[in-house]
């Protein structure tokens, strides 16, 4: 195979799932030279190879907003090819970095040593983004200039909540001038304090103290009004509770312009989960109530919730095998997040073009990637979905550095066979 003819694809007798153009069909797709040549019932083609598709969901590259890849500084956990290689095995073809590395991605020359990084790897296309204040210590604004002409894509404090409002209105104000979007980490320190776990009758059984749902609720309302006050586009991030996606409603319905994500795990699990003291259910913000899950799941059908992240947040075990109270934050998510969507798909919950809408098309509007799409003439990022590949969540076998999964044993229905970037496979299943 020429390197050339290696970008030449013949994707035969797939159920394309096309979100924008609405098209649920089967169709052949020819990729030439990285992009999208033609989608129709029959294409034949000489000098291409072909891949029989059929039986398998043909849909635009996935792609996660919201990864956290460790690297610099926390390599221990997850490296830039660590994480791209976990990606690319879950179907993500671009993935958004959050910026709370050490040093913290607060420069030009940490977005630009992530993304020459990720150039090494054959992979999903890496984004960095920002953190909006230096440090992410939420007192003095990051490079922001800086960092997105070195190819930052939005600026968050993600792990962290920016708790000065005025910092967070020059931060937004500042970035509507780049046009990227200001991403939040929604949390109200002073109430959130050495809480563990969701604030409930499990942390109270437990004896953990907890993370109140108005912790996160407060700040999503200030950002709504703050993103009124400055214009700004700003995308609130892991949304776990009721409340948070009754004020995204609003502020949707008042024409503002905010966005939001949710996590797979925010809609699969809730503190009841914490009953069994697995510190793989210790994330932040906290698994909450049946009544916030079906509220996320609500918003996410209707389309209050923009779309799905990962929060991928590997640690190492020395993190994770100690007592509730000591273990870090995170799930690692990225090998798990298609499989759970597409437990909702098999529930009845969403639709196949909702939930590819939610974890591509959406996410790459949110962020402004040329993606989310299988338009004629576009980037040959797709990725081929076997829906009827029954598999168990082994931690053991995941590449990620993280094996911190509460979803360990858990039989899943759909997984990503064929991740394309650009025309090139950069992952296969075997
Ligand atoms: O649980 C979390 N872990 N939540 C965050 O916001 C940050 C993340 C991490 O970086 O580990």
């Amino acid at each position: 195979m020429t390197k050339e003819n290696r970008r030449d694809w013949l994707i035969k007798g797939g159920l394309v799932i096309d979100p924008p153009s609405g098209t649920m069909e089967v169709r052949d797709v020819l990729v030439e030279r990285g992009r999208i040549s033609g989608i129709a019932p029959q294409i034949s083609k000489e000098g291409v190879s072909i891949i029989d598709a059929r039986g398998m969901w043909v849909v635009p590259g996935l792609i996660d907003i919201h990864v956290h890849f460790r690297d610099p500084g926390y390599e221990y956990k997850e490296t830039i090819e660590t994480g791209l290689k976990a990606a690319a095995s879950g179907g993500f073809t671009q993935v958004c970095c959050m910026p709370n590395t050490s040093p913290v991605n607060d420069t030009g020359a940490i977005t630009l040593y992530m993304r020459e990084k990720a150039k090494k790897v054959k992979g999903p296309l890496l984004y960095p983004v920002g953190a909006i204040t230096k440090g992410q210590k939420g007192e003095t604004l990051a490079e922001i200039g800086d960092m997105v002409e070195n190819g930052a894509v939005a600026i968050s404090d993600d792990g962290h909540p920016v708790m000065n409002s005025e910092t967070m209105r020059r931060a937004m104000e500042y970035a509507s001038h780049f046009g990227i979007p200001v991403m939040d980490h929604c949390e109200d320190k002073n109430l959130s304090a050495d809480g563990l776990i969701h604030e409930g009758l499990v942390s109270t059984a437990l004896g953990f103290k907890g993370i109140p749902s108005a912790s996160e609720e407060v700040m999503v309302a200030r950002d709504i009004c703050l993103a009124r006050l400055t214009g700004t586009r700003v995308h609130l991030q892991h949304l776990s509770s009721k409340g948070s996606v009754e004020l995204v409603r609003w502020a949707k319905n008042m024409g503002l312009p905010v966005t939001c994500e949710v996590t797979p795990h925010h809609l699969t699990l809730t503190h009841h989960a914490v009953e069994t003291y697995d510190t793989n259910t210790k994330v932040n913000p906290p698994l909450r109530t049946e009544e916030d899950r079906q509220a996320l799941i609500e918003g996410l059908t209707e389309g209050v919730v923009d779309c799905v992240a990962s929060d991928h947040a590997p640690h190492s075990l020395k993190e994770k095998d100690v007592e509730y109270d000591l273990a870090a934050f995170g799930i690692s998510g990225v090998e798990t997040a298609l499989g759970i969507v597409l437990r909702l798909v098999q529930e009845g919950k969403l639709s196949p073009l909702r939930a590819i809408e939610a974890m591509s098309t959406s996410p790459a509007r949110i962020v402004g990637l040329d993606g989310g799409g299988l338009g004629v003439g576009q980037p040959a990022h797709i990725t081929i979905i076997d829906p009827e590949k029954t598999w168990e969540v082994k931690p053991e076998e995941m590449l990620s550095k993280g094996k911190n999964t509460p979803f360990a044993g858990w039989k899943l229905k759909g997984k990503a066979i064929i991740t394309m970037v650009n025309g090139e496979v950069v992952w296969e299943a075997r």
